[in-house]
């Protein structure tokens, strides 16, 4: 009698347990396609520079399984900044919450049930108009025509075009707009000084000169529009270096894209200007050498105004594998500000949010810490060879792009007095700092 009644309870426990699990069950329908639509769309969908769609359950449900290795590596959507370390808020941050990342991988463990067709959220519309974000621009700086064959390597490569203009102004707001989206991988803008020429053309022999970093084309990046207030200086000659990756989609296509540059008005000088710079240049020159993993270089830089950066961006080449930034205070305490793992087919600036952009007292130094691997991957043109610092895209770089702007003593005080402030209140709260 006892055991009837224990396989019974047995029975209608596993019962339950079924029907619970279908019921809280995550669908196609209801759940996994908001998330879709909201983080992957812009890039997974007709016409873009994605290699799939993932807009239908059709379009998706071969991919299930690939959908929830990129997810849980946190490869997609693209971001590359470490969650688990430093600053957390940004104003671009495309990734997916945890929480998210679990409801997807418990779908495709599921067997990736499509779910009831009623629950399907009406498909999102994409501002697809070929009219500017920013406005009506001032200037508009056109590339010149690069043919994209339909099938072809990837082609990384620069052009350098003329703004026009004959005075110093100041940027308000800039925006870069590739004509084909589905050929542009990445598009970089940066201004340059006149007497730089030679459009590289994919002869990566070609110097990467400076600059100072404009803006960068991202898909569903609608431009940079500066703060009230803010700005970017423009010089009179100054030449728009426009670097691009390109990237076939097997029909050829013919792409020219544009750079918008809304103005100031004339004579106008903003109380914060804004500057975009390499900085942290290692030290020593690279020595990498072929089949190595892990090799750290630093390089230091600096700030001899207090100030706030607003943006970071690393840069390296194929082999980068990882960078962190941090500050060295005057006072030699130590601030990590923020690690990102690095890859070459994306070029991402990732812009901290205002109240927790890092500031800084006259006298810090930046610190960019690299790491390069030249060991066999999908990435590595070849791990035999060893690699140096260089130009060419074969060769290896490791600095940060950083945007900042500078502060007067008395702004610097005034912004560290306000911070402060909410600490204090936190802590009041009894929450962790
Ligand atoms: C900024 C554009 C962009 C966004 C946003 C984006 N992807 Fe991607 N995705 C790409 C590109 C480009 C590739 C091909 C290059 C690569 O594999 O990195 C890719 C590759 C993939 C692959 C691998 C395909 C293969 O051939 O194996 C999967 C899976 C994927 N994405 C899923 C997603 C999911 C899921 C999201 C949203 C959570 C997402 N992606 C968001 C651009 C994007």
């Amino acid at each position: 009698m006892m055991k009837t009644l224990a396989v019974t309870s047995g029975v209608v426990l596993a019962l339950t347990l079924a029907l619970a699990g279908a019921a809280g069950a995550q669908t196609f329908t209801k759940d996994v396609a908001p998330i879709l639509q909201k983080s992957c769309q812009s890039c997974h969908r007709p016409g873009q520079m994605a290699p799939m769609s993932l807009m239908t359950y059709q379009d998706v449900r071969p991919w299930a399984r690939s959908i929830k290795q990129r997810v849980t590596e946190r490869q997609m959507p693209p971001w590359g900044i470490d969650p688990h370390v430093g600053i957390q808020s940004f104003k671009n941050d495309p990734s997916l919450r945890d929480d998210e990342v679990r409801l997807i991988a418990k779908w495709v463990d599921a067997g990736a049930p499509m779910g009831n067709a009623a629950d399907m959220p009406k498909p999102r519309e994409f501002d697809d108009s070929a009219s500017w974000h920013i406005g009506k621009p001032d200037v508009i700086v056109t590339s010149p025509k690069h043919v994209v064959p339909a099938e072809a390597a990837d082609w990384w490569g620069s052009y350098y075009v003329d703004t026009g203009l004959t005075e110093d102004r100041y940027i308000k707001a800039i925006e870069s707009k590739p004509g084909k989206t589905a050929v542009v991988h990445h598009l970089l803008t940066y201004a340059v000084d006149a007497d730089m020429t030679g459009d590289s053309n994919g002869d990566d022999s070609n110097a990467e000169t400076s600059g100072e970093f404009l803006n960068e084309f991202a898909v569903g990046k609608n431009g940079d529009l500066f703060p009230e207030g803010t700005g970017r200086l423009l010089r009179a000659g100054t030449k728009i270096k426009f670097d691009f990756h390109y990237h076939s989609v097997g029909q050829e296509i013919t792409d020219q894209s544009q750079l918008g540059i809304v103005l100031y008005p004339k004579g106008y000088t903003p109380k914060h200007v804004v500057y975009s710079k390499q900085l942290g240049q290692p030290t020593e020159p690279l020595d990498i050498p072929g089949g190595s993993t892990y090799v750290r270089s630093d390089g230091y830089t600096r700030f001899n105004q207090a100030g706030k950066i607003t943006a970071f961006q690393p840069h390296m080449h194929t082999r980068g594998k990882r960078q962190c930034i941090e500050l060295i205070y005057p006072d030699n305490k130590t601030e990590q500000l923020n690690c990102a793992d690095w890859s070459f087919n994306w070029h991402i600036v990732s812009v901290y949010a205002d109240d927790v952009a890092p500031i800084y007292p006259a006298g810090t130094v930046l610190h960019v810490i690299s790491w390069h691997d030249n060991s066999a991957s999908k990435a590595n043109p070849d791990p035999r060879n060893w690699v140096g610092s260089g130009q060419r895209t074969i060769d290896e770089m490791g600095f940060a792009w950083i945007t900042w702007h500078d502060f007067t003593e008395e702004q610097y005080k005034a912004e560290f007095d306000a911070r402060k402030g909410v600490r204090r209140t936190t802590t009041a709260q009894g929450q962790p700092q």
